[in-house]
């Protein structure tokens, strides 16, 4: 049973050599790119709308890292739903090691309606489940590269 403010580590990142920094670490790029990406899934489910974007990132402290080989774990917990916004808390920590690697105490994503405007996404409660899926996506709205 998890308490209400705990964190979910859901997704694993195994540090390959294109991650690392010339001191032969994880590369903090590559960290940030992760949680980024972590942090707006985790928006768009909670908020029910693919049209999230990364408002604030702030104060992060590496206060260890991971080598190659290491698998990464990144957890994310909803601390605030705003009225446009959710703001998150972020933690990273090494499997291997069992180290900590960073905790980010808030990023917060706003919730944009068709024409890049905040609107009001309506939530104030986590959800466990897969409720808030996106629907009606249109084709034109998916963006290929
Ligand atoms: C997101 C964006 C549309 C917000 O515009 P804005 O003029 O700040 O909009 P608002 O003032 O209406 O604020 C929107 C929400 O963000 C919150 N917000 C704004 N600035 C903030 C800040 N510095 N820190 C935390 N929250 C902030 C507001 O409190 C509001 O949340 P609420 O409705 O829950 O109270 C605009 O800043 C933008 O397009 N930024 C670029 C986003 C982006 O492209 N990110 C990807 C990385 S480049």
């Amino acid at each position: 049973m998890s308490s209400d403010h705990e964190i979910n580590f859901r997704t694993r990142k195994w540090v390959r050599p294109e991650d690392l920094n010339a001191n032969g670490t994880l590369f903090g790029g590559s960290l940030l790119r992760w949680i980024d990406e972590e942090a707006a899934i985790y928006a768009i489910l909670q908020l029910g709308n693919h049209r999230v974007v990364t408002k604030l990132i702030s104060e992060i402290n590496f206060v260890s890292s991971a080598r190659q080989g290491d698998i990464i774990e990144m957890g994310l917990r909803a601390t605030h739903f705003g009225r446009t916004s959710l703001t998150m808390r972020a933690e990273v920590r090494n499997m291997f090691t069992r180290q900590s690697i960073l905790t980010i105490e808030k990023i917060v994503f706003v919730n944009l309606d068709e024409s890049g405007t905040p609107v009001p996404h309506g939530y104030d409660t986590i959800t466990l489940n897969r409720d808030r899926l996106p629907h009606g996506i249109s084709p034109a709205d998916i963006v290929t590269v």
